[in-house]
C-alpha cells in the first residue's frame, strides 16, 4: 500500500493568476481539464498565501487535488490518492501525456509536465538520489536481506533492472550490475596487479577482491569493518565477490575485520608499504573515534594511504563522486594536494549502471 502524489505543473502567462478575475477563470478551467482523472471534484478552498500567491484545493471520493498558484505564472498541481497495492497507478504515462495536451491547448502555455507518481510512504522504498541530487527511482521487488549492524544499517534488495543491491545507511553502494564500477576503480586495462603487493581498505562487498584476484597478484589484504556486510554479500552478491568472501584467508589474501583506519596506523609504524591501495570505504567512512569534518576525515583516510604506498610506483587508488559534482571532486583534488608524501593524480571515469551517472575514480602515484 502507498499514496501517489501525480504533480501536475504548467506556465501561464502572470495575468492569469495575479488578476482575480482571471485567476477564477484559469481555475474553472481547469478542474474540467483534470476531472477524467479524479472524478467529480468539489472546491474545497481558495486562499492567498504569502508571497502574493494562491493555493487551491479540490477532493473526489478517491482522490485530492491541490494548486498552488504562483504570482509569476507557474501553476503546481498535485493530484494524490491511495493504492493497495504499490504498483496500482491510476493516472498512467498516457493520461500524463493527454493531459499534458489539454493543458497546452487549453492555456497556450509552451511548459506542461505531468510526472508519473511519485509512491509516498511505500513499505519497500524505492527512491536513492544521485551524487547530484537527482531522484532515481528503483524497480525493488523485495528485500532479500536487513540487519542494524553494529555500525550501519545492512540491507540487500532485489531490483528488476540492477539484480540485487547492497545498500548501507540508505545509501546505494554495489549492484550486481555494475562491474564497471569495479573495473573503474582498478583502472583495469591501465594498471598491471600481476606480483603486486595490494590493500584494500573496505570492499566488504568483496567485489573488488574477487576481480583483483583475477589478475594474479602476489597478495591482497582487505580490512572491513563489518562482518554483516561479508556475510550478506557472500550469500546474496555472489555474482560480484565468487567464492572470495567463504574464507577469510585465501592462497593469496587475507580478510582482516577491523577498522581499516586504526590499521593504516599499524602498517605505518610497522614500515609495511604496498604497490596499491585502495579506497573502497562507504562515502561516509566509519569511524571508531571522532572523526571531525567529513573532508578532514577523508583527507586523514587519503593521507593514510599515500604513506603506505612504495615512493615512486605506489598507488592509490579511490571512487569518489558524480562526474557532475564539479565542487566536489575539486575538494578531493585539494585533499591530494594536502597529503605528507607528494602524489601526482589522474582522473577516470565509469558509467556505472546502478548509480545511473558516470562516476569518477582517482590514482594517486606516489612520487620518488
Ligand atoms: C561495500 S564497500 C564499497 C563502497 C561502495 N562501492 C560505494 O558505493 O560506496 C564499503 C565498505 O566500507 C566499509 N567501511 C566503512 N568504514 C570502514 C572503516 N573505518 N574500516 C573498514 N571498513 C570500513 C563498510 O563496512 C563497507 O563494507
Amino acid at each position: 500500500m502507498a499514496g501517489h502524489s501525480v504533480p501536475i505543473d504548467f506556465r501561464v502567462n502572470p495575468a492569469k493568476i495575479t488578476n482575480p478575475v482571471e485567476r477564477k477563470t484559469l481555475l474553472q478551467d481547469l478542474v474540467p481539464v483534470v476531472e477524467p482523472f479524479t472524478g467529480s471534484l468539489t472546491e474545497i478552498s481558495v486562499s492567498e498565501v504569502p508571497g502574493g500567491n494562491f493555493v487551491a484545493l479540490y477532493a473526489s471520493d478517491a482522490m485530492t487535488f491541490s494548486v498552488k498558484l504562483y504570482a509569476n505564472g507557474i501553476v503546481s498541481g498535485t493530484v494524490e490518492y491511495y493504492t493497495d497495492q504499490v504498483n496500482e497507478h491510476k493516472i498512467v504515462n498516457d493520461d500524463g501525456r493527454q493531459l499534458e495536451r489539454q493543458l497546452r491547448e487549453k492555456f497556450g502555455c509552451s511548459v506542461a509536465k505531468v510526472l508519473p507518481a511519485l509512491k509516498r510512504a511505500p513499505v519497500i522504498n524505492p527512491y536513492f538520489t544521485s551524487s547530484d541530487d537527482r531522484i532515481l527511482e528503483y524497480d525493488v521487488d523485495k528485500i532479500v536481506f536487513e540487519k542494524q549492524s553494529d555500525f550501519q544499517k545492512v540491507q540487500i534488495c532485489h531490483t528488476l533492472s540492477f539484480g540485487n543491491i547492497l545498500v548501507l545507511d540508505e545509501l546505494q553502494n554495489l549492484a550486481e550490475s555494475d562491474l564497471p564500477y569495479t573495473h573503474g576503480l582498478m583502472n583495469k586495462e591501465n594498471e598491471n596487479f600481476e606480483g603486486k603487493e595490494i590493500l584494500i581498505l573496505g570492499g566488504g562487498d568483496g567485489a573488488l577482491l574477487w576481480e583483483l584476484l583475477k589478475e594474479k597478484p602476489k597478495f591482497v589484504t582487505m580490512i572491513d569493518i563489518d562482518e554483516v556486510v561479508m556475510d550478506s554479500c557472500r550469500k546474496h552478491m555472489r555474482s560480484v565477490c565468487g567464492d572470495c568472501l567463504d574464507n577469510y584467508d585465501g592462497p593469496n589474501y587475507k580478510i582482516i575485520v577491523g577498522d581499516a583506519i586504526a590499521y593504516m596506523k599499524d602498517y605505518i609504524e610497522q614500515n609495511k608499504s604496498f604497490d596499491y591501495v585502495f579506497g573502497d570505504l562507504t562515502d561516509i567512512p566509519i569511524s571508531s573515534s571522532p572523526r571531525g569534518e567529513l573532508w578532514d576525515f577523508i583527507r586523514n583516510i587519503i593521507n593514510l594511504g599515500t604513506k603506505l604506498l612504495k615512493p615512486g610506483t605506489g598507488k592509490y587508488m579511490t571512487h569518489a563522486i558524480g562526474s557532475g559534482c564539479e565542487n566536489a571532486l575539486k575538494m578531493f583534488e585539494r585533499q591530494f594536494s594536502a597529503v605528507e608524501v607528494p602524489v601526482s593524480i589522474n582522473r577516470t571515469s565509469n558509467f556505472v549502471p546502478s548509480f545511473m551517472e558516470d562516476w569518477c575514480f582517482y590514482q594517486a602515484t606516489r612520487k620518488s
